[in-house]
């Protein structure tokens, strides 16, 4: 084993058959039959992760990029090798991508160790891939260059400028409302997803490549390039060079450059570009993924301190490419000054000084705002704690009514994802726009995988009649291209008995941003009395073999990420 350790090349981590030369010669012999040559076969190695799938419209220029990425590869004197896995795209994963993400991230950290590699590159970027290749990097600690695939460029109709998927919803809920016809819709279809790449505003996936930018696993830019221009794949070709230069350099690997100076400043980019709330618990997990930890308070305090500076949908304006020709988030990071520590580094060696050194200077550019003209003075999300919510719930108060953020109504209570889709829309629903709709059983266990259900539409009644938001309340995610009132993630979740599980029609319910609290007005001994009533947790169907029962037994709370228990930095 200590052999290994020190070998590179194709000589890592050999197949045991008993005899170390035997295992090589018959490697070498196997591999051959591509038709390799001897020189090809002696160069330090970069792995290269293929996610292309015709499932997977987001990863849709992946083909592209491998072949740019291979190109900077052979030119600096190495050699590529290309291998699958498993791909996640958000609207083709039943039940949900985020059941499927911890399975990702198994699977490529186990194919980066099985494999002889001396670097890895993985390219990603639909919501959950990024966040599951970079578990899986941090853990196997090799050499790691991300890629990420680039958002979408923005469509049009109308005159109206369009993106995935903020646009989907706004114009689904005119069509619901019945504001605008079936012909039209159908014309929208068409319209709001105008090349390949990631939805191109400020959603999850773009909030985690903008995080995988500021910590430094990826190149310069890398986040905003939008995915069908030449310049995305000139940077594919740029990363190449870093990953065969780190292959020869045997490092930096994340542990030696990743520090918690680095997920601090992930943590004001987030709060400061208005992300998506699935980037904190995405954010969470990968830093479990290593020694350091994202503290909730400490997130919520960094809020109070970071303005929203980036003008994107939903928080916002723009769209991911005017983000970028603004000079991106080496820009961004230029006009967070002191809130950003520029000493953490990047896996070209090179500190955030210099990246930042390296900003474009665009003028008349007003999709980054400098800190003295923010969005929002606070950062786009708050963490809130309450009888509710023991754990923590999070609320994206940049997307949200400001009139709605101190608000106390009666709560409206849907069972499940399922009962809400049965009754939200029944005419005789006793429900009025002061409300407060819960939704429960739809957490990382509930549901299970923690759907996107935590945007509840406004019922098709309230709806016709002009409202706009309500307070929303749920132990589910939401989609970071929605806007709305929104509470997520409360934790613990209703399915292991949390107080969302207490909560009755008619009941009052307290929200105030301000205070963040979100507190159910009903005295503790009745709590109690409700407490004690639940049904005692059983093992659902869904979760008696296969991955689904590693899942239900393993999957942890939003406040730890939701990695598996025994994935974490430690284990076990
Ligand atoms: Fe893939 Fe939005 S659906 S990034």
């Amino acid at each position: 084993m200590g052999n290994e350790k020190m070998a590179d090349g194709l000589r890592k981590g050999l197949a045991s058959y008993g005899d170390a030369g035997f295992s090589l010669f018959l490697r070498k012999a196997f591999i051959k039959a591509m038709g390799y040559s001897d020189d090809a076969l002696n160069r330090p190695i970069v792995g290269i992760t293929n996610t292309f799938s015709d499932y997977n419209p987001c990863h849709g220029n992946v083909p592209q990029i491998i072949e740019a990425v291979k190109r900077g590869v052979m030119l600096s004197g190495a050699m590529p090798m290309v291998f699958p896995t498993i791909s996640i795209a958000e609207s083709f994963s039943h039940p949900t991508s985020m059941y499927l993400r911890n399975l990702m991230a198994m699977d490529t950290e186990e194919m980066i160790r099985a494999q002889p590699m001396d670097s890895v590159i993985v390219i990603g970027g639909c919501d959950k891939t990024l966040p599951a290749q970079i578990m899986a990097a941090l853990s196997a600690d090799l050499p790691t260059v991300v890629i990420p695939v680039g958002p979408m460029v923005v469509g049009h109709h109308k005159g109206e400028v369009l993106g995935a998927c903020t646009d989907c919803r706004r114009l689904w809920g005119k069509y619901r409302a019945g504001e605008i016809d079936e012909v039209e819709i159908e014309a929208v279809n068409g319209r709001l997803a105008p090349s390949v790449g990631t939805c191109m505003v400020m959603g999850t996936a773009s909030t985690m490549a903008c995080i995988t930018e500021t910590l430094g696993l990826s190149l310069p830019m890398s986040a905003t390039i939008p995915a069908p221009h030449a310049e995305r794949f000139r940077s594919a070709e740029a990363s190449g060079r870093v990953a065969a230069a780190m292959a020869k350099a045997k490092g930096p690997r994340p542990s030696e450059f990743l520090t918690a100076a680095s997920f601090r400043n992930a943590q004001v980019v987030l709060q400061a570009i208005g992300g998506s709330t699935n980037g904190l618990i995405h954010l969470t997990a990968i830093a479990n993924r290593t020694k350091h930890r994202i503290d909730l308070e400490g997130f919520d305090k960094l809020g109070r301190e970071v303005p929203v500076l980036i003008d994107l949908k939903p928080s916002g304006e723009h769209y991911m490419e005017h983000f970028h020709h603004a000079g991106g988030v080496p820009k961004l990071m230029a006009q967070l000054g002191d809130l950003i520590d520029l000493d953490a580094r990047t896996i070209e060696g090179k500190t955030l000084r210099d990246v930042v050194a390296g900003a474009e200077d665009v003028p008349g550019q007003d999709a980054i705002r400098p800190r003295t003209n923010p969005i929002k003075p606070e950062g786009a999300m708050a963490v809130l704690h309450g009888n509710l919510a023991p754990r923590g719930a999070v609320i994206k108060h940049s997307a949200a009514s400001p009139k709605l953020l101190q608000h106390t109504g009666r709560a409206v209570v849907f069972e499940s994802v399922e009962d809400m889709t049965a009754r939200v829309d029944d005419p005789e629903l006793d429900v009025n726009a002061d409300d407060v709709l819960v939704l429960r059983n739809a957490g990382p266990k509930g549901a299970p995988g923690m759907p996107e259900a935590g945007y509840l539409p406004i019922p098709r009644k309230l709806a016709r009649a002009g409202i706009k938001d309500m307070v929303r309340i749920s132990d589910a995610r939401m989609s970071g291209t929605a806007f709305g009132t929104i509470v997520l993630h409360i934790t613990p979740e209703s399915a292991v008995g949390g107080p969302l599980a207490l909560v009755r029609n008619g009941d009052m319910i307290r929200l105030d941003v301000a205070k963040r609290s979100i507190d159910l007005l009903v005295d503790a001994a009745e709590l109690d009395k409700r407490r004690a009533a639940l049904p005692a947790p059983t093992t659902p169907d869904w979760a008696k073999r296969g991955y689904a029962h590693l899942f239900n037994e393993t999957i942890l709370q939003a406040d730890e990420g939701c990695d598996f228990d025994f994935m974490r930095g430690e284990g076990k």
